[in-house]
């Protein structure tokens, strides 16, 4: 069904495509470092400080992912690997200008890279495996083979069967409609076409598959056209199930640890039917997580991998937590909420996470996590503060705090209500006094690039907010009443710096 793909005019199809048209990167949370050790921790896998750690990130594109985690650590050593010598180019002037020096850029196939002697702590290939041939997806396995520290980690991500099926039959109509055309934007315009042939054939069909291609059609319209082009008009797009992604990886010996999307691991947060009907696989984890993409119909997956042979808990320990720090935006309503047990409180309202509780120990904790919110706290400071306040509520608090206290913050991580990462000494501001932001934000404000707050998270700003930002050097003291709220809107986001850095590294504004 699928037209053969346009001949390589330099021998390798993928590479000519990039080059042709640039891949505009993100950065993407899940594969800060940080969030990867707090995940091994809690099954007993104590990876190396992220602070001192050296990052290898392959297909890194211009850096948009790398660039930040090379700012906030600069005693961590950073190298991007992509055979695009352009947006190599990119990552390497964007270092520059940001005056990085921790961080390495390298145009090179995956086939042919030589990572040189030292290891990797952490190894990240996000958006990479699928759309790459196999000698390419074995390079990349053998590497992380061959590099990774002992207790190091790899985060690759992948699109994943059977979720997939049905978006490749759509990419095959697009594939089919776009013909043998080279142009890039003739491919995108068919491919466009064939969405909105396909949409009038369903059109007012009340079957179930008409329903999940029209919102199929609608998550592929949303796409920026360079991705569109990528992501699923490629000659290469090879998803894979779960268990054939655990089976590659187990021959060069790596082992499964978990999810990077931390939330989607509990099956005991499941409906009670669902659960029942995974209790047969309760014997094998590997082969529930399979059944769990079943029941969730799942695309896509970003698992963690580490080297075979370490022994490691089965199920997450959570004294691991203790090491970590915690945040999350679920405010009660205004002023003190009721502590007392069986008072109704709702954290989080308008927001698609809002839920309810009656438990004095949980609505102390996200009182006092949401109040400090955009900044985290670690747990020495969290538990402190929960204890202050559950005694100023007149709320007995039992004598050992620390137990309760870790449980409801494993059940409120597993359900995304609290974002937890390993405490590796970062801060923002939470209000904009004498505001600053990094260098690099601001560098990549002022060339409307992605803008990534101190918790890695994309943020995205409308262009006043994004002009405002790019001149937060630290000198400047006046700002008038349309750059006030912004300021706040900056604070609120964690893209302000907690203390004014030493003169050198604030004193210029980075232009565009
Ligand atoms: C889909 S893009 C993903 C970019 C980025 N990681 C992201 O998710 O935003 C894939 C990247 O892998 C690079 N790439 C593909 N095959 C490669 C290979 N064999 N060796 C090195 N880089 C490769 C491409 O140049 C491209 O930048």
């Amino acid at each position: 069904m699928i037209p053969p793909p346009a001949p390589p005019p330099d021998g390798d199809p993928v590479r000519h495509h990039y080059a042709e048209v640039s891949y505009p990167g993100g950065a993407f949370s899940r594969t800060h470092p940080a969030r990867q050790a707090a995940i091994a921790r809690l099954f007993g896998l104590v990876p190396p400080p992220v602070r001192g750690a050296r990052v290898l990130e392959i297909g890194c594109a211009q850096g948009n992912n790398l660039l930040p985690l090379a700012a906030r650590f600069p005693e961590a050593r950073f190298v991007g690997v992509d055979f695009s010598a352009h947006e190599i180019a990119r990552g390497r002037a964007l270092a520059a200008d940001a005056g990085l020096d921790n961080i390495e850029f390298v145009c090179a196939d995956l086939r042919t890279y030589d990572p040189g002697p030292d290891s990797v702590d952490y190894l990240i290939a996000h958006g990479f495996l699928s759309w790459v041939p196999d000698d390419v997806k074995s390079a990349l396995f053998a590497l992380c083979a061959r590099a990774l520290s002992p207790r190091g980690l790899a985060y690759i991500s992948y699109n994943t069967y059977p979720g997939w099926k049905q978006r490749e039959a759509l990419r095959e109509l697009m594939l089919l409609r776009a013909g043998p055309a080279t142009d890039p934007a003739a491919r995108i315009a068919s491919a466009h076409a064939a969405l909105a042939s396909l949409e009038r054939l369903l059109d007012g069909r009340p079957e179930s598959h008409a329903g999940l291609n029209r919102e199929i059609i609608a998550s592929l319209r949303k796409k920026r056209p360079e991705h569109l082009y990528h992501d699923d008009l490629e000659g290469v797009n090879d998803p894979c199930y779960f268990l054939q992604f655990t089976a590659w990886a187990a021959e060069h010996g790596l082992a499964y640890l978990a999810e990077a999307e931390w939330e989607t691991m509990f099956a005991e947060l499941l409906p009670a039917t669902a659960r029942s009907a995974l209790a047969e696989f309760s014997h094998d984890r590997l082969l529930l997580e399979q059944h769990l993409d079943y029941l969730r119909n799942r695309t896509f997956r970003a698992s963690l991998l580490h080297r075979a042979g370490t022994r490691l808990h089965r199920d997450p320990d959570p004294a691991a937590l203790r090491d970590c720090v915690f945040g999350t935006p679920l405010h009660p309503p205004l002023g003190l909420p009721s502590l007392a047990p069986g008072a109704p409180v709702r954290f989080g309202a308008g927001s698609p996470l809002a839920f309810e509780s009656q438990d004095p120990l949980v609505k102390a904790l996200f009182t006092v996590l949401s109040a400090a919110w955009p900044r985290r706290l670690a747990y020495p400071e969290l538990h402190a503060s929960v204890r202050r306040l559950l005694a100023a509520s007149r709320v007995d608090a039992p004598a050992d705090l620390d137990s309760p206290l870790l449980s409801r913050l494993l059940d409120a991580c597993g359900r995304r209500l609290v974002d937890f990462l390993i405490d590796s000494g970062l801060d923002c501001a939470s209000s904009p006094t004498s505001p600053h932001a990094a260098r690099l934000a601001r560098l990549m404000a002022a060339r409307d690039l992605p803008v990534v707050n101190t918790w890695h998270e994309m943020i995205p700003l409308e262009a006043p907010a994004r002009a405002l930002l790019a001149t937060l050097d630290g000198a400047r003291e006046h700002f008038d009443a349309t750059e006030r709220p912004l300021l706040d809107t900056l604070a609120a986001s964690a893209l302000l710096e907690p203390h004014r850095a030493s003169a050198a590294s604030v004193s210029s504004t980075p232009t565009a």
